[in-house]
């Protein structure tokens, strides 16, 4: 079979190459508009970080896996064509702030409607608003010409950071479309990609909008618990309670399970406020004001965490950050990614940057210009440095704020960092990473989340 993507993003290009690593008799073409991009995937610095990602592209590129910006032969050529491109939050007109973009999916179904010259089965990739397919398909279908379209719904669930991992052993594999016998084929030719290396029980089949709302349901229910967790760490610290500990002692319980329970900074990345948002604009358009406020306060409840991250260290560096060097220990959304979409450092850094504090970056995967578009300044912003490792960011510094969970930040060599700071030495962590009580005893003012 000959399968092409449309979108070579997070999610398009690892998708694509793990499927071309396990299914060797299927040719994979990745395109895109963005010409940097597929530059990028043609050469040895992939757009993507990801462990593991760099070896399973090199396996494959130039033999069953195609990087181009050639998107109408693609489409042209394909049995099989995914639509992964992105789906932000709406920034204009009806629903913006809140409804998703829908703008490059419908391109992508005029696209395939204007080149196609034979059958095809569609799948949409991108997360998508339940009903979704009856656009994408009513776009095909009115300027058919006698081809025969199938509308498929395969969401994506993997996360950044483990993204080869969840690809190669996929708690579930998702695959929704029409109960028609022409639906159940298309079906069935996706779950074969599948079965190459995924368990058959393990890829689920549905309808249609069952899958498209299953995807945005999960994503709101993983935030729900991030929610949950941070609002009882705001009651941890008003009573001496540790949020690590409440986390684990009803993680235990087998309902509730362990996963998922780790107080933070405030939940970040490219999807679960844009999903959200769009769940609880689908609800209002539904007629669902009381559901979509009981999802709303999700994200209320992570904005409240960030906002309150920030103030916490105003308040706690005397009520001025002013003229003082915070160096800011991560900026990437998570550990393991070079993705900085909606991560919580940029918010903490904007509030400190009101609060003209001199801010020093160090992140291991993050580049400055990255963080200057984030921030909204130019590369000579007096105001932020960019530095080559935590020892450079901390030095002379009177706080530390701790906003990713990198590894390395758990083997630095604190006393050093101690020693060359500003006394008092403040520590936020963001991540309740760092062992508390060791810091304090090097002398650190130290504290973490919902930690009294
Ligand atoms: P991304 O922004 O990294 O990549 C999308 C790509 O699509 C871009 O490179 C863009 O140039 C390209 N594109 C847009 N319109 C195009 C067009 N008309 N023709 C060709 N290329 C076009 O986005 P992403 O993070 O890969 O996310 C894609 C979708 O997957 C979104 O709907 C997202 O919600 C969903 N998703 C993302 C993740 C994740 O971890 N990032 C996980 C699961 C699902
Ligand atoms: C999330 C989901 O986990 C994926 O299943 C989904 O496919 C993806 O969104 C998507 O649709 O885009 P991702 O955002 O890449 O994946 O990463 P997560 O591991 O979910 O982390 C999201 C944010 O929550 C990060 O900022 C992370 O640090 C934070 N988090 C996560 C916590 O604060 N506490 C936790 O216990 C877990």
């Amino acid at each position: 079979m000959k399968i092409c993507c449309i979108g070579a993003g997070y999610v398009g290009g690892p998708t694509m190459a793990m499927i071309a690593h396990k299914c060797s008799e299927h040719t994979v073409t990745v395109v895109d508009i963005n010409q940097a991009r597929i530059d990028a995937w043609n050469s040895d610095k992939l757009p993507v970080f990801e462990p593991g990602l760099d070896e399973i592209v090199a396996g494959a590129r130039g033999t069953n896996l195609f990087f181009s910006t050639d998107v109408d032969t693609a489409i042209r050529e394909a049995d099989m064509i995914f639509l992964s491109v992105n789906t932000p939050t709406k920034t204009y007109g009806v629903g913006a702030g809140r409804a998703a973009d829908l703008r490059f999916i419908e391109k992508c179904a005029r696209k395939i409607a204007e080149v196609a010259e034979d059958d095809k089965i569609v799948v949409e990739k991108s997360t998508l608003p339940v009903r979704t397919a009856e656009s994408v398909k009513r776009i095909l279908e009115s300027n058919s010409n006698g081809r025969k379209f199938q509308i498929l719904s395969n969401p994506e669930f993997l996360a950044e950071g483990t993204a080869m991992a969840d690809l190669e052993a996929p708690d579930r594999v998702l695959i929704g479309g029409d109960q028609t016998p022409e639906g159940k084929a298309a079906i069935q030719a996706l779950v074969d990609v599948y079965a190459t290396w995924v368990p058959r029980e393990r890829v689920l089949t549905t309808n249609l909008w069952s899958s498209e709302l299953s995807k945005l349901t999960a994503n709101a229910f993983l935030a729900q618990r991030i929610s949950s967790i941070n609002a009882i760490s705001a009651l941890c610290e008003a009573t001496e309670a540790n949020v690590d500990e409440v986390a684990h002692a009803i993680g235990t319980d087998s309902r509730i399970g362990p996963k998922f329970l780790k107080s933070s900074v405030g939940f970040g990345g490219s999807c679960f406020q844009k999903d959200i948002l769009n769940l609880v604009y689908l609800c209002e358009h539904f007629g669902l004001p009381e559901v979509a406020s009981y999802w709303n306060g999700v994200i209320e409840m992570n904005d409240y965490q960030k906002r309150r991250f920030s103030r916490r260290v105003i308040s706690t560096m005397f009520n001025t950050v002013s003229d003082k060097k915070i160096a800011v220990l991560g900026f990437a959304f998570k550990k393991d990614t070079n993705d900085t979409r909606e991560s919580a450092a940029i918010y903490i850094c904007k509030d400190l940057l009101e609060e003209q504090a001199n801010i020093a970056i160090y992140d291991p995967k993050v580049e400055a210009a990255q963080i200057q578009r984030d921030l909204g300044i130019d590369a000579d912003n007096q105001y932020v440095t960019y530095c080559k490792d935590a020892y450079e960011a901390t030095k002379d510094a009177h706080a530390i704020l701790v906003l990713t969970q990198w590894d390395e930040f758990q083997a630095l060599d604190f006393q050093k960092i101690y020693d060359q700071m500003q006394l008092p030495a403040f520590l936020f962590d963001g991540r309740n990473l760092l062992d508390l009580e060791a810091l304090r005893e090097i002398g650190f003012e130290a504290s973490g989340i919902g930690k009294g």
